[in-house]
């Protein structure tokens, strides 16, 4: 049994879910498959997190690079998506947990855009976790839009230039309103970044393991937990600062 303290959990845990492609090699499978599996771990990760009382998950499903991806990969993660959705809902409702999503949605797919605003609005009420789907989602196009809204307000004379500051910026992107990620977890031993919520992370503790995202289980989430618990986060001061001395 791998013990976390219950008093120093992340309130935000962020996952860049790598690794389904090698997963299916490794197995003499489709990439395809290796999403299929991806999508149940995700569903054993918002479980988990649900019980450990973890308040935000975010979770890297669908990157705006991966449009770039065959066709019959783009179609197949889309229809995982929906069928997510489809599936998951009543769990959602169950475990009280809200949906949100982050990114350019307009680009989804027009039913299954539709499905996610469904689903977002149904459990918007529910108050013990928010579920956050990146999708569709990269960190410079959020920032380039946070940029562009900030200027046009200025120019309606609804913001002024003197006011934008780093809380200011922050309620332009997508995440306003969440806390910063605590834990950044990476699977499949990858150690990059991937315009992956760039503003969002800089003080976030980064976690890599070599596990492929479709084998992840509670186990290697808790962890990952365990260990961001042994960190000390000093935010640019000192050490003795953070402990009082
Ligand atoms: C990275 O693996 C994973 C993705 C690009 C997609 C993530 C999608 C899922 C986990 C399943 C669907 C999600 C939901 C929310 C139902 P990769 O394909 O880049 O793997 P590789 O680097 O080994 O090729």
């Amino acid at each position: 049994m791998i013990k976390i303290d219950q008093n120093k959990l992340p309130r935000h845990i962020a996952i860049i879910m790598d690794g389904n492609g090698r997963w299916a090699k490794q197995h003499t499978m489709g990439r395809i498959r290796g999403h299929k599996k991806g999508a149940q771990a995700v569903r054993t990760t918002v479980t988990a997190c649900r019980e450990i009382g973890i308040q935000v998950l975010t979770l890297f499903a669908f990157s705006s690079e991966n449009w770039g991806r065959p066709d019959e990969e783009v179609n197949a993660l889309m229809s995982l998506l929906e069928d997510y959705l489809d599936k998951e809902t009543p769990t959602l409702q169950k475990q009280q947990i809200r949906l949100n999503s982050i990114g350019d949605i307009d680009r989804l797919y027009p039913l299954v855009k539709k499905k996610l605003l469904d689903v977002v609005k149904l459990t918007e009420q529910n108050d013990k976790m928010v579920l956050n789907l990146a999708l569709s989602y990269g960190s410079r196009d959020e920032i380039v839009l946070a940029i562009r809204k900030m200027i046009s307000d200025s120019q309606k004379g609804k913001l002024d230039i003197e006011d934008i500051n780093q809380d200011l910026v922050g309620h332009y992107l997508y995440t306003d309103g969440m806390p910063d990620p605590d834990l950044l977890i990476r699977t499949s031993g990858e150690y990059r970044i991937s315009n992956f919520m760039l503003w969002q992370l800089a003080y976030t503790e980064l976690y890599f393991t070599d596990v492929l995202w479709p084998d992840f289980k509670k186990d290697d989430l808790l962890n990952a937990i365990a260990e961001y618990q042994l960190r000390e986060r000093r935010f640019g001061l000192t050490s003795d600062q953070i402990s009082g001395k």
